[in-house]
């Protein structure tokens, strides 16, 4: 085994870090070389990179590109995401493309309410603590007074606080619950802070009850965090056409037929598991690619969307069909706690200037951009699988990474792509294909 335990390795200097890992490349001076050639070569704006995280040795490049032409609410945007996966961008733009002269997206925000928990033990009678929540809920509010000061001034800040009994699940478990309205941030490091001095106040409100027993007066606080799952934190998003406007949308398949094969798709979803998860894959190529773009939290977005996916027991697709009075009615509901003030979004160059191309959106806005992509994405998957299958497209998009995997140079690409145009890409195609333009004829 190469790798050994390295003390003291966050102390280390970014260049001493690299020397300490060398080791682990076949050749060193190779991997050493490899990651500092994708440093930036302005000092300044490496720092910045360096900053955002620990131990950092290099910048990870991803793709930044623009999906063009969505239509939401009759406003043109210019989508940035950032991407890995090839045919995505196309296929998010494409279906942009498609909606467009049918109306283009129509979206909403339902709701926009953060939940955040303190959890604690307590042991005592439950009408004991409940007759105490009037005055600690003022408590509450008053200690985070400082806190939640600029965040009421734009209009957000504590919504609500509320007693939770938990003890049928747990012996002795309790929540207090708080709802928070974050306005324009994401508001993790504000609801955070929110509840871990809301816990602290509730362990000394406990604990001064004169009257308590010694039982009573003892609060175990377990922890204190916002939830990434945000029922209440809604986009709804949704695209309206004639059924007979799929009449060219492939030439096996007459409007009727297309209609009926995409239904059957979506229910599917909603009775199969595999598929759903896939399905619902799919949405989130598209939205985590905004959401990383505009310098959001995609994990968050990911574990609160999955969740909501099992909102009624059952893991399930998260876009929805209607068909009735011949028209096709398709529409995603899903929550996405994004913000487009304060954390990476104000900080990232690319994360700003990702915001500035989509018009400085608020959190609403971007909340309706995002979910909107996601629908987008998610409808050429769909429409793809049921016509001409997921490969052709995206093993032409992939063409590019297979002609990198075997150094093709610019003249190869070149005859690459233009012969790939009439044949199906593969890649052990590519590789005969390279292999025959490279073997030289005998002379
Ligand atoms: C691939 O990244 C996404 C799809 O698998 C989504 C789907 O199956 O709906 C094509």
């Amino acid at each position: 085994m190469k790798s050994k335990i390295i003390n003291g390795f966050s102390k280390l200097t970014k260049e001493e870090k690299l020397n300490k890992l060398i080791s682990l490349f076949e050749d060193k001076d190779a991997g050493k070389d490899e990651l500092k050639s994708y440093w930036h070569e302005n000092p300044k704006k490496q720092q910045l990179f360096d900053e955002f995280s620990e131990n950092t040795l290099s910048n990870f490049y991803l793709p930044y590109s623009i999906a063009p032409n969505f239509v939401i609410n009759h406003k043109i945007y210019h989508v940035p995401m950032v991407i890995e996966e090839s045919s995505v961008i196309a296929a998010a733009s494409k279906a942009a493309k498609f909606w467009a002269d049918k109306g283009g997206f129509r979206a909403n925000v339902i709701s926009t309410t953060k939940i955040g928990q303190v959890h604690f033990l307590w042991q005592g009678n439950l009408k004991k603590l409940q007759a105490e929540m009037p005055e600690m809920r003022s408590i509450f509010l008053k200690s985070t007074d400082n806190i939640t000061k600029n965040m009421r001034e734009r209009g957000g800040g504590i919504m609500d606080i509320e007693l939770v009994d938990k003890t049928n699940e747990m012996d002795n478990y309790y929540q207090i619950l708080v709802k928070f309205d974050t306005v324009d941030s994401m508001g993790a490091n504000f609801i955070n802070s929110c509840l871990e001095e809301i816990a602290a106040q509730l362990k000394i409100y406990i604990s001064e009850k004169e009257n308590w027993t010694d039982t009573e007066r003892k609060c175990t606080v377990l922890m204190s965090i916002l939830s990434n799952y945000t029922p209440e934190c809604i986009v709804e998003t949704r695209v309206e056409t004639k059924i007979e406007n799929f009449e060219n949308i492939d030439p096996e398949l007459s409007a009727a037929e297309f209609v009926d094969k995409f239904e059957k798709a979506i229910n599917i979803t909603k009775i199969d598991v595999y598929r759903a998860v896939t399905h619902n894959k799919g949405i989130f190529n598209g939205i985590d690619a905004v959401v990383l773009a505009t310098g959001n939290d995609f994990r968050a977005i990911e574990a609160g969307g999955h969740a909501y996916a099992s909102r009624k027991g059952k893991y399930q697709g998260l876009s929805d069909l209607e068909i009735s009075n011949g028209k096709f009615s398709y529409q995603l509901k899903i929550p996405l706690a994004l913000g487009t003030v304060g954390g990476l979004t104000s900080l990232h160059p690319l994360a700003k200037r990702s915001l500035e191309i989509l018009d400085y959106p608020n959190a609403d806005e971007l909340m309706q951009i995002a979910a909107t992509v996601g629908l987008a994405n998610n409808f050429s998957a769909v429409k793809s699988l049921i016509t001409q299958g997921i490969q052709v497209g995206h093993m032409k998009m992939h063409l590019w990474n297979i002609l990198n995997q075997f150094n093709a140079n610019d003249q190869e690409k070149q005859l690459a792509v233009e012969y790939y145009k009439t044949h199906k890409v593969s890649y052990d195609s590519v590789r005969n294909f390279l292999s025959s333009l490279r073997i030289k004829p005998a002379t």
